[in-house]
Parts: C-alpha cells; sequence; structure tokens
C-alpha cells in the first residue's frame, strides 16, 4: 500500500505541550477566550496546551515572539484586528503580518461595547457625549496599547463624535477593566466579552454596543444606532497563527483541534454568555483567516495612518 509518508514531527504532533502566546495580560478577554478554548483543545490534541501571556506594545512584542519561533507547531500566536491588522500600520514590527504567519483558524468575535466608570451624571449615550464634550480632550480611555483592539475603537470613537480622549495604555484590559471599576479612569471602547459582566454586577455603566443589533444575552444594551451614533460598527474577531512554514498537516491538526473546541455544547455556553459571536461554519479553513485579515488590513489602516498614531 502507499504509506502516506510525513515530514519529520507532523507525523507525530502533537508530541509535547503546545505554547499559545497570548499578547495580553491575563484576566482579560484574549486570554479568557484562548483558555477557554485551550481546556478543550488539549483533549482532542492529547497533549497540554499552555497559554503564555507576553505582553507590551499594543500586543506586538507577543506576536513577534510567535512569529520567530520554530515553524514546529508548538508555538502559536493567538491575537486580532488589533495585533494582526492594526499593529501594523503603529509599529515598525520587524516582521510582516501577512508574509511571516500561517492562518491557522477563525476564532469567535464580538462588538465593542463603550462602557464608563459608575459615577459619571450620564444616564445615556447622549448624556455621556454631553459629558465628554463639556471637558474636551480630558477624559481618560483604557487601552491595551496603542495598535491594540480598545484603541483602534477608541481612534474610532473619536472620529465619529469629533471627542478627543486621553489614552492611558495597559498590558491589556483586563487590568484597564480593574482601574475603570476603580474609577481611576473615566472609559473603555472595551471588546464586550470583558465588560459583560462587569455591567450585569453593576460595576460599570455600559451605553451602547457597536452593531447594528442588540446582544442576545444583554437585550437592555441599546447598538449605536439606536443611541446617536449611527453606523459606528466594529466587530473584533479573533484568530490563531502558526509561523509562516509550518507544514499544513500541522496546521491542520491544530484548525481541528479548534474547530471541535468551538463545537462543544460547553464551549459555546460559556462563549456566548460572554457576548461572543461563533464564526460562520463557512469560515472554518485555516484560509478563510487569511482572507479575512487581508480585507481588514485594506480597510482599517488607512483610517489608522491618518489618525497619525505613533507607537507609544
Ligand atoms: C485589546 O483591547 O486589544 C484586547 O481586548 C486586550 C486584551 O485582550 O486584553
Amino acid at each position: 500500500c502507499l504509506a502516506l509518508v510525513l515530514p519529520a514531527g507532523a507525523d507525530t504532533y502533537p508530541s509535547r505541550p503546545i505554547t499559545v502566546i497570548v499578547p495580553f495580560a491575563a484576566g482579560g478577554p484574549s486570554d479568557a477566550m484562548m483558555r477557554t478554548l485551550a481546556e478543550h483543545m488539549k483533549q482532542t490534541l492529547g497533549q497540554a496546551v499552555l497559554v503564555e501571556n507576553v505582553t507590551g506594545a499594543g500586543g506586538s512584542i507577543g506576536v513577534g515572539r510567535a512569529v520567530r519561533s520554530k515553524p514546529d507547531g508548538y508555538t502559536v500566536s493567538f491575537g486580532h484586528l488589533g495585533t494582526h491588522v492594526a499593529n501594523g500600520a503603529v509599529y515598525r514590527l520587524g516582521y510582516d503580518l501577512v508574509a511571516d504567519l500561517e492562518p491557522v483558524v477563525l476564532l469567535p468575535s464580538n462588538p465593542m461595547i463603550i462602557v464608563s466608570r459608575n459615577n459619571i451624571p450620564a444616564k445615556s449615550l447622549a448624556e455621556f457625549l454631553a459629558w465628554l464634550k463639556a471637558q474636551p480632550g480630558a477624559a481618560s480611555a483604557g487601552t491595551a496599547g496603542n495598535g491594540s483592539g480598545s484603541h483602534i475603537a477608541g481612534l474610532y470613537f473619536e472620529q465619529v463624535t469629533g471627542i478627543k480622549l486621553q489614552y492611558v495604555p495597559y498590558r491589556g484590559t483586563g487590568p484597564a477593566m480593574n482601574d475603570l471599576i476603580g474609577g481611576q479612569i473615566d472609559l473603555i471602547v472595551d471588546q464586550t466579552s470583558n465588560a459583560i459582566n462587569q455591567v450585569r454586577a453593576g460595576a460599570i455603566r455600559a451605553y451602547a454596543v457597536t452593531d447594528d443589533k442588540r446582544l442576545d444575552g444583554a437585550p437592555e444594551i441599546p447598538t449605536t444606532d439606536e443611541a446617536g451614533l449611527p453606523g459606528f460598527h466594529m466587530t473584533l474577531w479573533s484568530g490563531m497563527w502558526l509561523p509562516k512554514g509550518t507544514d499544513h498537516e500541522i496546521v491542520a491538526r491544530l484548525n481541528a483541534a479548534a474547530v471541535a473546541a468551538l463545537d462543544d455544547p460547553g464551549v459555546q455556553k460559556q462563549l456566548k454568555n460572554l457576548g461572543l459571536q461563533l464564526p460562520p461554519a463557512d469560515q472554518l479553513a485555516p484560509e478563510a483567516l487569511g482572507t479575512l485579515q487581508k480585507s481588514e488590513i485594506a480597510k482599517w489602516w488607512p483610517m489608522i495612518k491618518a489618525a497619525g498614531v505613533s507607537p507609544e
């Protein structure tokens, strides 16, 4: 019979634990999503799937670490619209977000949500915008660093409202959220998945989600269309990549483990409870992530470059 001869390594992959580099601090939305998926993926792969938080420079330090790792399938890059699209318009990365990475799989996405600390005298987005306009350029907006998803969302917010923000960079929006709850900063335009439980607990205030439909799990929060910023839509999608040159059989094995996790009812429940939407069934092949990444670069780079964002 014709034995399928795979390149060395692919046939035994994975034969040891896999490390996924999450380029933001523990406790944030990237970290939460990847740890949820890793918990299931290890069952399919038969090896531990370890999450390593490598932070800084809007996530580009962690992505760079993964890009420069061996293309053997044991170091995976987790990222999203910020790290694998926007960072290319902000930093001299020293690597190419498309040429140096192998897309593995598109992961869940969510709209952004405009949230503030609790003790601001505003009960609606219109009142919040009025409060911001009454102190031009003074409001502090937490981000995960220049080029991060929360930073790009802030830039977009500034563009549609004409309101300047003071950015306060953190190593992830987990730490930023802690300061928002504590009242140290005024707002975050954050991933819904990071803020929704704090909103439900009454620890922070939500004004709108950047989508044309309300969240299934939080129907009381209006959309930006309804709340006075029509067309201010932003979906932050996430994904996994491997270094360019990784054997396609290894890419396929990792893809299959992620897809199995996304198919699991328990994983789906956890993700949906955070306001995350599963990737469409016809967008799960590795190529779909690559196509999306390229189209999002074309979409977002002009706005980011026009905003004149410099590395922090
Ligand atoms: C971002 O704002 O880019 C991320 O949501 C940060 C994080 O996941 O901590």
